[in-house]
């Protein structure tokens, strides 16, 4: 059983999904930590409703990102966690972390990169027009959704789609490809 632990800041959605995907799919592995930033998001009562152990904190009281992620290192070594999921987490990890845990950091991002990086990816790839983006599931490294491609899907878009209807759509393929991308990377890790 790898331990993981899934980093999220908002609505929880991937969290959610990854939880009981492992459950259901029965992959050997088990979220025993949710770390979250933002004190007041929806998936800290996912986890709640989950029973998955919460920490959370805000980054304003720390001094710096150091100091942040030396507590936040604290609570993973506890927990045994072997391998780390960001979903939706909106801070980029610094050195503590990823010194901690080389190539052990996964992250999700709704377009296919190296396209269309950054916080607004759906919206920056429908603003373009483009006729496919997607979802990618990649190794996190010192950059900004930079790290070496572990899997990709396509969702093709729509002449009638709307940004909603796209959405809806990404979402629902991020849901699938991060538990596929998981097993991958348990066997071969
Ligand atoms: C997802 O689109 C993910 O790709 C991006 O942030 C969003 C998080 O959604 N990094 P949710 O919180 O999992 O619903």
């Amino acid at each position: 059983m790898k331990k993981l632990a899934i980093f999220a800041s908002g609505n929880g959605s991937n969290f959610e999904a990854l939880v009981t995907g492992i459950q259901q799919q029965k992959i050997a592995a088990q979220v025993v930590l949710l770390v979250c930033d933002q004190p007041t998001a929806l998936v800290i009562q996912r986890a709640q409703r989950l029973k998955i152990p919460v920490w959370t904190a805000e980054f304003k009281q720390f001094a710096d990102k150091a100091a942040f992620e030396t507590a936040i290192l604290a609570q993973l070594r506890q927990h045994g966690v072997e391998l780390i999921l960001l979903a939706g987490y909106m801070r980029i990890i610094g050195p503590t972390l990823l010194q901690a845990y080389p190539q052990r950091i996964i992250n999700i991002h709704p377009a296919l990169l190296p396209k269309f990086p950054g916080r607004h990816g759906i919206e920056d790839a429908f603003a373009a027009g483009v006729t496919e983006t997607g979802v990618t599931i990649h190794y996190v490294d010192a950059g900004v959704d930079s790290g070496p491609i572990i899997q990709q899907a396509v969702v093709p878009v729509a002449p009638q789609d709307t940004l909603a209807s796209l959405s809806r759509r990404i979402h629902q393929t991020e849901h699938r490809l991060y538990l596929q991308s998981l097993v991958k990377i348990l066997e071969e890790k």
